[in-house]
């Protein structure tokens, strides 16, 4: 660990380029486009290494992130987000499609509409819910929104939906089937109207070993690269895939318990009903967060000798893309710093 302010986070980077590879090589042996979801780590040194093992482009999810990584010179970039398009977000999104190949996300016909008035003849994907319930019209109903955006000259590409719901144990494959099932239904019904998908785009980092790509043509995991508390009790990753940690100070032994100096606005308070903590720490497999302030986090010990007031240890947030959102930066075990250039790029 390095000699720096606690908090902080810590990527090894040959965990991060086995990642990155190994899901490249996953998509490429089905003949899947890969679409890397880029908010998960906002850093052009990762968008690169994605890019360079054969990613198609990046999802972003608004037009800041997509500003920011067309200035990192990426060229290819899906917004993934029924967007609402009002006049000064048109005219960043036209200076953005003047440079760079643009789609947007529409799952209403007012969206369709308010982006066409501002961004003529822009490229679109329908989405589809596939079952998260919460954006995205029924796979039934895409064709009749696709027709309405070919009416107000937009070009629509395909369908997309994500499966969200695939973060819960045991589930992957059956949302991969139900996601499976929803843009199956939905490029049927696109050719009800005449309309061709060219790009069927699904998937989570959960359900991405379960993909079908007789369906989909392409998948959009972000989690993948770094990994986090969450896959790593979902089982979709072990802690040797976890290639980010937050490195904190003990700092109170109160009570019994190990204190460190990351709370919330160092790791984040995302927690699943199923999580066993607000994080992990990887070299202590038992311990658990079971508390969380601002800057503390409290830890229940698993009965090993505990590490001294003043030590170091690392901790695995729970939600990844949360976490590296909350650092200006991300330090490399091999002495890099990678600025998260799209750190709060929210509009
Ligand atoms: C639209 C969309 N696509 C792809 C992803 C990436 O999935 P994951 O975070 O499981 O890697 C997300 C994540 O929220 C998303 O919202």
């Amino acid at each position: 660990m390095l000699d720096r302010p606690t908090p902080y986070l810590l990527v090894d980077p040959d965990v991060l380029s086995a990642n990155v590879q190994a899901m490249a090589r996953f998509a490429r042996d089905r003949g899947l486009l890969l679409r890397p979801h880029a908010k998960t780590h906002k850093t052009p040194e990762i968008a690169r290494l994605q890019l360079a093992a054969g990613a198609t482009g990046l999802t972003v999810a608004t037009v800041s992130e997509a500003e920011a990584f067309a200035a990192a010179g990426v060229t290819d970039l899906f917004l993934a987000y029924p967007l609402w398009v009002d006049p000064a977000r048109g005219a960043r999104l036209r200076a953005l499609t003047d440079r760079v190949a643009v789609q947007v996300g529409i799952d209403s016909v007012e969206g369709a509409r308010a982006l066409a008035a501002q961004v003529p003849g822009c490229s679109v994907m329908v989405e589809v819910d596939s079952g998260q319930h919460r954006s995205g019209v029924q796979p039934s109903e895409a064709g009749v929104l696709a027709e309405c955006a070919v009416r107000t000259g937009l070009d629509v590409h395909g369908v997309f939906s994500f499966p969200g719901h695939s973060y819960a144990p045991g589930i992957a494959a059956e949302v991969a089937g139900q996601e499976s099932a929803a843009l199956r239904a939905a490029v049927g019904s696109l050719a009800e109207h005449g309309i061709e998908a060219r790009v069927v785009s699904g998937g989570s980092t959960p359900s991405a070993s379960e993909v079908d790509s007789d369906v989909l043509t392409e998948m959009r995991p972000g989690v993948y690269v770094f990994n986090d508390a969450q896959q790593w009790e979902l089982g979709t990753a072990g802690p040797e895939g976890i290639s980010l940690v937050c490195v904190a100070t003990v700092v109170s032994h109160s009570g019994g318990k190990v204190v460190l100096d990351a709370g919330s606005k160092a790791l984040g308070a995302d927690r699943q009903v199923w999580a066993t903590g607000y994080g992990r720490l990887p070299d202590h497999p038992d311990a658990r967060i079971t508390l969380q302030g601002e800057h503390h986090a409290v830890v229940a010990w698993d009965g090993s000798p505990r590490p001294e007031i003043g030590s170091r240890v690392r901790v695995v947030p729970n939600h990844v893309c949360i976490a590296v959102n909350l650092h200006d930066e991300l330090v490399t075990t091999d002495g890099q710093v990678w600025t998260v250039t799209a750190r709060g790029a929210n509009t």
